[in-house]
């Protein structure tokens, strides 16, 4: 049922790992809850602002020149505390004691999963997808995926000059924890010869003969996708090419933390409005227990026991493509 008690409040808080576009999301999820008469209360630092009471007030003008800003005004952190039942009834207790009705959360897998605990104990809660590992099931695509593939691209692009320049091999290396989702559309975009990701089994030869045989038809450099999460580290395949005869000599790059900075995209801009407009109304709506995500072209609220502890499938068509695409 729809809350219209006077004076109501939506608390917005992000967690987990920040992403481009979390302040976008933030700032439709205040003007939203604004339009519909209800009070914003920023939470700090993530869980942990939930447990120890560190709220703001937000207006219209508070989330203003937010919107192009990488990373999150409100702050985010990965909270241990938050995983233990006596705190996690502190928060809700903090929650009440500000007037806090409802909740967004604005993170990855992990953030759905306190989300779904704090509905679990009668907390109104809707989730909003935004993690660069794009791991999280229910939607097709989280918040800050898009930026991240760009910066990735960007690097990949300027590492190329170089390796054309040198007749070098490059191996890189991205984000994405237990996820293959960014290495293998970088690869893809970026047109490597091979890419390495937790969920498809590779061997250090498979690498060798691919780069080689890169080397045989006239390629000038190789580029190799490495995600931190795949089983074959980037630093034994730089030892590997370099003791084998691969007509390339090799270097290796990590990308690292450029990866989640910047600022967001338009479509990670246009994004942040649809999913934070979209869990706004939800919540008025009454709706709990839930997250809005992309499906196809519609931002759709999907339950939250859809979302969490679920491995999202990797696209095999995708990794299929570079090896295609690479010839
Ligand atoms: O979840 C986002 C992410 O950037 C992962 O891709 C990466 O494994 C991790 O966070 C890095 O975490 P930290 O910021 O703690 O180094």
């Amino acid at each position: 049922m729809p809350d219209d008690r006077p004076n109501s409040a939506i608390g917005v808080l992000t967690s987990g790992g920040d992403a481009p576009g979390m302040n976008a999301a933030i700032r439709a999820v205040v003007r939203t809850a604004l339009l519909h008469g209800w009070r914003a209360i920023g939470v700090e630092n993530g869980y942990d602002g939930l447990i120890d009471g560190t709220f703001r007030a937000l207006g219209a003008r508070d989330v203003g020149g937010i919107l192009p800003r990488g990373g999150t005004f409100l702050h985010t952190r990965r909270s241990e505390r938050f995983l233990e039942p006596e705190y996690q009834l502190a928060a809700v207790r903090q929650a009440a004691a500000a007037g806090m009705n409802a909740l967004v959360v604005i993170g990855g897998e992990g953030s759905m999963r306190g989300a779904h605990v704090l509905a679990g104990l009668g907390m109104r809660v809707v989730g909003i997808p935004a993690s660069i590992d794009n791991d999280v099931v229910g939607t097709d695509v989280s918040i800050g995926v898009d930026t991240a593939l760009n910066t990735i691209v960007e690097a990949v692009d300027k590492l190329r000059d170089t390796a054309s320049s040198h007749n070098r091999c490059f191996l890189v290396e991205t984000m994405g924890r237990g996820c293959g989702y960014l290495a293998v559309v970088a690869g893809v975009v970026c047109g490597a010869e091979i890419v390495l990701i937790p969920e498809v089994e590779s061997r250090v030869t498979d690498v060798l003969e691919a780069v080689r045989d890169a080397n045989r038809r006239g390629k000038t450099n190789a580029i190799v996708i490495v995600a931190e999460g795949a089983r074959i580290r980037i630093g034994e395949l730089l030892k590997a090419i370099e003791d084998a005869d691969v007509g390339f000599t090799a270097r290796a790059s990590r990308l690292g933390h450029i990866q989640r900075g910047g600022a967001p995209t338009a479509f990670d801009r246009m994004l942040a409005a649809r999913l934070g407009t979209k869990a706004v109304q939800a919540l008025v709506e009454g709706e709990s227990d839930a997250m809005a995500g992309l499906n196809g072209r519609s931002i759709e609220t999907v339950p939250l026991s859809s979302v969490v502890d679920r491995r999202r499938d990797l696209s095999a068509e995708y990794f299929e493509m570079v090896k295609t695409l690479a010839r």
